[in-house]
């Protein structure tokens, strides 16, 4: 049996509909796109936006967080053709199952755990440390030990997680009206900060825009990126190159557009939806993320931006505390939904995967009341309070924006092999440009991981190598479609 046997789309619709492991279908082409910017508005915009600013790429880093959305889109057109061919729970694990092969596809599978389990974990030490944050400037201190980023025992980040694991088992429709509510809010943060932070805008902020590269000893060896150390270059800052280095690191802000995907199996029209979903939300956010790094790179000059809460910090650095304690309330509350979604495809795609028996099929097993898969989701959010709690994450946010775009490289690769094997599937959404945009979207891809330290590659390839090991010791010899009997040929 080839590990690069696939799975008929035909297969996979069908197992979408089987008694037991079938999800509800309860979203519009309106609750996906909350959904997706209830994922992608977080961290990303709230933290990194001043780290990178300061240290990387001046005030360009507005043109980061357009050379990241430019990356983005390619894929975007690529994962909307796919949702709206095989509309099935999985997102890139299910394409790759039916393009690449099933080795590529489990190796897909474990690779967004990365992006989803690990990426909800960090995400929600990050709303630790703005909890923490925000209960101080009330005058409440938690202790260091217990809360924020650099705890033993991270109790915030550990309820967080488990709350909305209760929520994700109570319905799908729930998750969307929590949703709906803390996506109203944080967008309205983030346009108060363009609208009240443009009377605070000084032209001289953003001369230099593009501040002159610097040799810099700041990165060096493991933290170096691997494109400088593959090419020889001395590590910089700032400059057209760290436009680029900016660009890897800001692409965080972007992740879960691709989540959207996921829900295929709760969308009531998946073929029209899918594509208006994925693709609104990143638009969205795209705009507001260039417009928020524009106004707070003309706020301060960039180099006394706050490292840990940018945003908040250019107001108080100009004197409206008040503004700056609402802008903490809306990232808290916009950070919780960010948790809550990236679990959510988590426990979709290991759904996906133990229905085909890649993992233990008991897995599956949908709720009679709640209609979602409850099993899945309890192990998924016990595992990422474990994670959340002990482990200090923040290192380990790099490794989350490799996982995705590994799995962002292969999903573009699907799209044209699927048009060379499946010519003739019905597509409601045709990405422009075959083979074009596929391959910008791998190229752009590419380059960005190349833009990323060499320590995440090597935590990146040996989170790979175990992934296989666990294939071949497991999924090979359970996997379904082996058991499937040939195909009676008509005489
Ligand atoms: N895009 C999400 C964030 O910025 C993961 O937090």
């Amino acid at each position: 049996m080839s590990i690069f046997r696939t799975k008929s789309i035909e297969q996979s619709l069908e197992d979408s509909e089987a008694p037991g492991h079938r999800l509800r279908r309860r979203l519009s082409a309106l609750d996906l796109t909350v959904f997706g910017v209830g994922v992608i508005v977080g961290t990303g915009i709230f933290v990194l936006t001043g780290q990178v600013a300061r240290e990387t790429a001046g005030p360009a880093v507005a043109l980061s967080f357009v050379a990241a959305g430019v990356a983005c889109a390619l894929a975007a057109l690529c994962y909307a053709e796919f949702a709206s061919t095989v509309p099935v729970a999985g997102s890139a694990y299910t394409f790759s199952y039916a393009t690449i092969g099933e080795f590529p596809a489990w190796i897909v599978g474990w690779d967004l755990m990365l992006e989803l389990a690990l990426g909800a974990a960090v995400v929600a030490v990050g709303w630790s440390g703005y909890l923490t944050e925000l209960l101080s400037a009330l005058g409440i201190h938690l202790p260091p030990a217990l809360a924020g980023e650099h705890a033993t025992f991270n109790v915030p980040a550990v309820f967080v997680v488990l709350a909305l694991t209760a929520v994700l088992v109570a319905g799908i429709k729930l998750s969307a009206r929590l949703n709906l509510v803390v996506v109203a809010v944080k967008v309205a943060v983030i346009l108060l900060v363009i609208v009240a932070g443009l009377f605070f805008v000084k032209g001289a902020n953003y001369t230099p825009f593009v501040p002159p590269a610097q040799q810099t000893d700041a990165v060096h060896g493991l933290k170096a990126p691997l494109i400088q150390v593959l090419f020889g270059i001395t590590p910089v800052a700032y400059g057209v190159l760290g436009v680029f280095v900016g660009a890897a690191v800001v692409f965080f802000a972007f992740i879960g557009f691709d989540v959207v995907a996921t829900a295929a199996e709760e969308t009531r029209r998946p073929q029209r939806d899918l594509p208006i979903g994925i693709i609104a939300s990143l638009t969205i956010c795209t705009v507001l993320y260039v417009a928020v790094s524009l106004v707070v790179v003309g706020m301060q000059p960039y180099g006394e931006l706050n490292r840990a809460a940018p945003l908040a910090g250019a107001f108080r650095a100009v004197g409206q505390d008040w503004l700056a304690t609402v802008i903490s309330i809306g990232a808290l509350a916009g950070l919780t939904t960010v948790v809550m979604i990236l679990m959510l495809g988590q426990s979709r795609i290991f759904f996906a995967m133990s229905r085909d028996r890649l993992l233990p099929t008991g897995l599956a097993a949908v709720h009679p009341r709640f209609g979602t898969p409850y099993r899945i989701t309890v192990i998924i959010g016990v595992a990422t309070a474990l994670l959340a709690g002990f482990v200090p994450l923040s290192a380990l946010a790099e490794l989350v924006n490799i996982g995705t775009l590994f799995a962002f490289v292969l999903v573009s690769a699907g799209v044209v092999i699927l048009r060379r094997t499946r010519p003739e599937l019905p597509r409601a959404f045709r990405t422009p440009l075959v083979p074009l945009v596929p391959a910008l979207s791998i190229l752009a891809c590419l380059y960005l991981m190349l833009n990323l330290p060499v320590e995440t590659w090597l935590r990146f390839l040996i989170w790979m190598a175990l992934g296989t090991v666990l294939y071949f010791a497991y999924g090979r010899r359970r996997s379904r479609v082996e058991d499937q009997p040939p195909p009676v040929r008509a005489r």
